[in-house]
């Protein structure tokens, strides 16, 4: 492949596996809006939107994409790209307002309103339990840094599977701890925003612990297809000194193998548990947590979207911590060639490498990419059409990216582009727009882009044999 290809050529070059899940995906806080509505309680991602300084323009999730009142339109949109299914996020404080005890009817009775129109689109579903929005009167207990709320999340999975277990068959329990643990509680860059390297540790301990715990819950209730979503940052060493190669190893430790290593072989890795013993905050391990946090796996969830090199040396200033290293000896630098509007580099060749590297780490365990995709300036033209030829490259190349590492034997069953339609991208408001579909805030008209209509094609394609 070559950097000439046209996107009717990369399109040609792709095949792939006969019964391979083609979805797109979304997140509650992301897209529903409606936050003060139908008795929904307050997350943590109310409290850090509604703080001033914390997002891009003060934006915040109040409104969204409005999806909770035009699940309909939005569900036929899926229909018309040809999705055979759609990963989205259930809202804990939904569902259960206060985090725990009383359960609110009317949460429920919206996600069965979608599953329902999902069902008859014939679209499957694939519901997440835990994208980002704790309720905040369990962060207000103390949060993920908190043991208890590891069996408040399992008892919130029970809640939502006896609800909805009838009619949705792949269920997942986190999406990317990493980020809900170290960018919300070290980097302070997500909610709930702390910069505390002790909070950090033991979150990350508890979302998995929860991740278990929810596992027995699920399975009590004849969930057949189980899974969590794992992000994975490639680390690329600058140079091959010994220093650099070391900077590597430790950031891929705490950001990719810290949370993929419990969950598919009950162990942390050893250098770690080293390093975040010698920062002074160690896992809070207690017998028997491994055990539960090894709970067989159906499906890998992995969300992929850029490499990053990393060297010995002192942090800059102006950068959050994104690690128990401290300021002193890591530096994540910034990608050379282009980037996407997150300021993120373009590595399909990782993407590659990354998927068989987990084959290598977790074999027989099938992969589903649970999210892959890129931001850019879109706007609507004069005709009323949105062309991103960069996403369209973006996702064609990533495409051929994965089906390269399927020949190459990686058992990856399904890729879900993310996203949707743009939408709240966290601490980056409304001002990152990551959507197959552009979506006008002001009128909540949904227009789809360029980048839709070829992963409509990839899929008419692929569907038609
Ligand atoms: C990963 C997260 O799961 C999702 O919520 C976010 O919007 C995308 N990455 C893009 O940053």
């Amino acid at each position: 492949m070559t950097t000439t290809d046209s996107p009717e050529d990369l399109l040609a070059g792709l095949t792939f596996p006969p019964g391979f899940v083609f979805g797109a995906a979304t997140a509650a806080y992301q897209i529903e809006g409606a936050a003060d509505e139908d008795g929904r309680g307050r997350s943590i991602w109310d409290t850090y939107s509604h703080t001033p300084g914390r997002t891009f323009g003060g934006h915040t999730g109040d409104v969204a994409c409005d999806h909770y009142h035009r699940y309909r339109d939005d569900v036929a949109l899926m229909r018309e790209l040809g999705l055979s299914a759609y990963r989205f996020s259930v809202s804990w404080p939904r569902v259960l307002p206060e985090g725990a005890g009383r359960v609110e009817q009317r949460g429920l009775d919206f996600y069965r309103r979608l599953v329902d129109e999902l069902l008859e689109a014939g679209i499957d579903p694939w519901l997440t339990l835990y994208h980002w929005d704790l309720p905040q009167a369990l962060q207000d207990r103390g949060g993920w840094a908190d043991r208890d709320t590891a069996a408040r999340f399992a008892d919130y999975s029970a809640v939502v599977v006896d609800a909805l277990g009838d009619r949705v068959r792949h269920w997942s329990t986190l999406n990317e701890p990493m980020c809900s643990s170290l960018i919300g509680h070290m980097a302070g860059a997500h909610a709930p925003g702390l910069q505390d390297p002790v909070a950090a540790s033991r979150a990350v301990h508890h979302l998995l612990l929860g991740h278990g715990l929810a596992a027995g819950r699920l399975r009590a209730a004849g969930v057949e297809s189980f899974g969590i979503t794992l992000n994975f940052t490639p680390m690329s060493p600058a140079t091959d000194s010994p220093a650099d190669l070391d900077a590597a190893r430790r950031l891929d430790g705490q950001q990719n193998r810290m949370f993929l290593d419990p969950v598919v072989s009950g162990a942390y890795p050893a250098d770690v548990v080293d390093d975040l013993a010698a920062a002074g905050a160690p896992l809070p391990v207690q017998d028997g947590d491994l055990e539960i946090i090894a709970a067989p796996l159906d499906w890998l969830g992995v969300n992929y979207y850029f490499e990053q090199t990393v060297r010995a040396g002192a942090r800059p200033a102006d950068k959050p911590p994104t690690s128990f290293i401290g300021g002193e000896n890591v530096v994540e630098l910034d990608p050379e060639g282009p980037t996407t509007t997150m300021g993120w580099g373009i590595s399909p060749r990782a993407f590659t490498d990354l998927l068989l590297w987990l084959g290598a780490k977790a074999p027989g365990l099938p992969l589903m990419i649970t999210e892959n995709g890129s931001a850019w300036d879109d706007v609507v033209d004069a005709e009323g059409a949105v062309h991103d030829p960069e996403r369209v490259d973006f996702l064609l190349r990533h495409l051929a990216a994965m089906t390269a590492a399927i020949e190459r034997g990686a058992d990856v069953r399904g890729y879900f582009a993310w996203s949707l339609m743009d939408n709240f991208e966290w601490a980056r408001g409304y001002a990152q727009r990551f959507g197959l579909v552009h979506v006008d805030y002001d009128t909540q008209r949904r227009t789809v882009k360029d980048s839709g209509r070829v992963y409509a094609e990839v899929l008419r394609r692929h569907r038609e044999g």
